[in-house]
């Protein structure tokens, strides 16, 4: 049976960078592979009083990633660090206290800018964030993509091939890993 791994993307942008790299993914993944997007657009923002009380955008997107055999991030970086969107999502999934649908799923990071570091202050401020949730997070290889504006055609299509090499490897990494602690 198929594997499946959530790709959540740190942008909310209509024709998202990260969103083109997601939608790479999803029509190349390795052999025994699912790779779905899961939506964060329309959860609220986090309260901690929302623990005792229903919401259905946060029951839904709880059994989403509970049901998942892994989480992909793909994302920018908003002001050297995550999106506040990605950042609600994560904290979402992580209460009530001691319920955290991300405890022990595998998981890697991809971050872009149009910026020659490729996302390196989000990547990693998401990597402390996924070490406190118990996201056992691929380490090697790191996946940070520069300059991405040149990487894709006049649709918003990622369209450099070295890029698409990087990334279908990247991927063989992952799936590795995820074989490795599943
Ligand atoms: C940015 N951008 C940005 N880029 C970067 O390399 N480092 C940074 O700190 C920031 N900060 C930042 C803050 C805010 C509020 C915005 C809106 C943008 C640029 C941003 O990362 C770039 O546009 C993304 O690559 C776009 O990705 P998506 O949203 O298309 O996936």
């Amino acid at each position: 049976m198929n594997k499946t791994i959530g790709i959540i993307t740190g942008s909310l942008r209509k024709n998202s960078f990260s969103g083109s790299i997601a939608d790479y993914i999803t029509s190349h993944a390795p052999s025994g592979y699912v790779f779905k997007i899961v939506d964060i657009s329309n959860l609220p923002l986090y309260s901690q009083d929302h623990d005792d009380i229903e919401i259905k955008e946060y029951t839904s997107f709880r059994n989403e990633i509970k049901a998942l055999d892994g989480v992909l991030f793909i994302t920018p970086e908003h002001n050297r660090s995550i999106p506040a969107a990605l950042k609600n999502a994560l904290d979402i999934g992580s209460r009530p206290y001691g319920q955290s649908v991300w405890n022990a799923k595998p998981g890697a990071v991809i971050s872009q800018s149009p910026g020659n570091i490729g996302g390196f202050g989000a990547n990693h401020h998401l990597r402390q964030i996924l070490a406190f949730l118990n996201v056992l997070t691929l380490a090697q290889p790191e996946a940070y993509i520069g300059a991405y504006h040149t990487l894709i055609d006049e649709k918003g299509a990622l369209s450099d091939e070295e890029t698409k090499k990087f990334i279908d490897s990247f991927l063989a990494d992952f799936v590795t890993w995820v074989e490795k602690i599943s």
